[in-house]
């Protein structure tokens, strides 16, 4: 970090910009493995609060892979270096005022809490998609599960690579065992006590 750069203060604070809005701006943490239902889940939620006008955005882990972290695989060194920019631009997202939706492994613990420290701690809302791993595989939509099990990619969460569950996670939802109207709806009564 260069000792030479001084912080800017601007005339548009959060503040401000929440007023306008009329709701605070959150990050909402979608963790889990491959499959779990984090980005469908964030999909459901971003759907239901823009048709609520609340100013959302999302990030999902396919997406931002293939643009500003296209040089990052999946080594441990490359998973926090794809956590820690994603943390930087979901704190920039929040600084312009919106819910965030973040759909992203983060499989372990202290991958969660580099997140929550960079964006604060006030502003954080962890939701633990706690799906289980035989129901991610079987589900397989995206066919890696069969690859990581042929060793055909190798440091695959929850087959070759460690996933560590969250213990203290805002909203724990099971995508296996109820709808997804019923996860969705969980998330937005959550949501509606930390935005108003
Ligand atoms: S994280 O571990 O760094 O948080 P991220 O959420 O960005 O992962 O990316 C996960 C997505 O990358 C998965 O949904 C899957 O489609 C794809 N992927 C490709 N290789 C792997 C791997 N070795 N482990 C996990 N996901 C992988």
């Amino acid at each position: 970090m260069s000792k030479n750069t001084f912080y800017q203060d601007f005339e548009i604070t959060l503040a401000k910009r929440e007023q306008k809005n009329g709701h605070k701006a959150v990050l909402i943490w979608y963790t889990g493995l491959s499959g779990s239902g984090k980005s469908t889940l964030a999909n459901a939620v971003e759907t239901n609060l823009f048709s609520k006008g609340i100013n959302t955005y999302t990030l999902d882990g396919d997406n931002i892979r293939k643009g500003i972290n296209k040089n990052l695989g999946f080594s441990r060194e490359d998973r926090i270096e794809n956590l820690r920019r994603i943390s930087e631009i979901a704190k920039l997202l929040l600084e312009t005022g919106l819910v965030v939706n973040a759909a992203f492994i983060s499989p372990l613990a202290s991958d969660r809490e580099m997140v929550r420290s960079i964006v604060g701690a006030d502003r954080f809302i962890e939701v633990y998609v706690s799906t289980p791993l035989e129901e991610c595989e079987r589900r397989d939509v995206k066919g890696l599960y069969k690859k990581a099990r042929a060793n055909e990619i190798l440091n695959f969460t929850g087959i070759s690579a460690a996933y560590e569950p969250p213990v203290d996670a805002d909203l724990k939802i099971n995508t296996a065992d109820q709808t997804i109207d019923c996860c969705v709806e969980k998330i937005l009564n959550y949501l509606e006590t930390k935005i108003r």
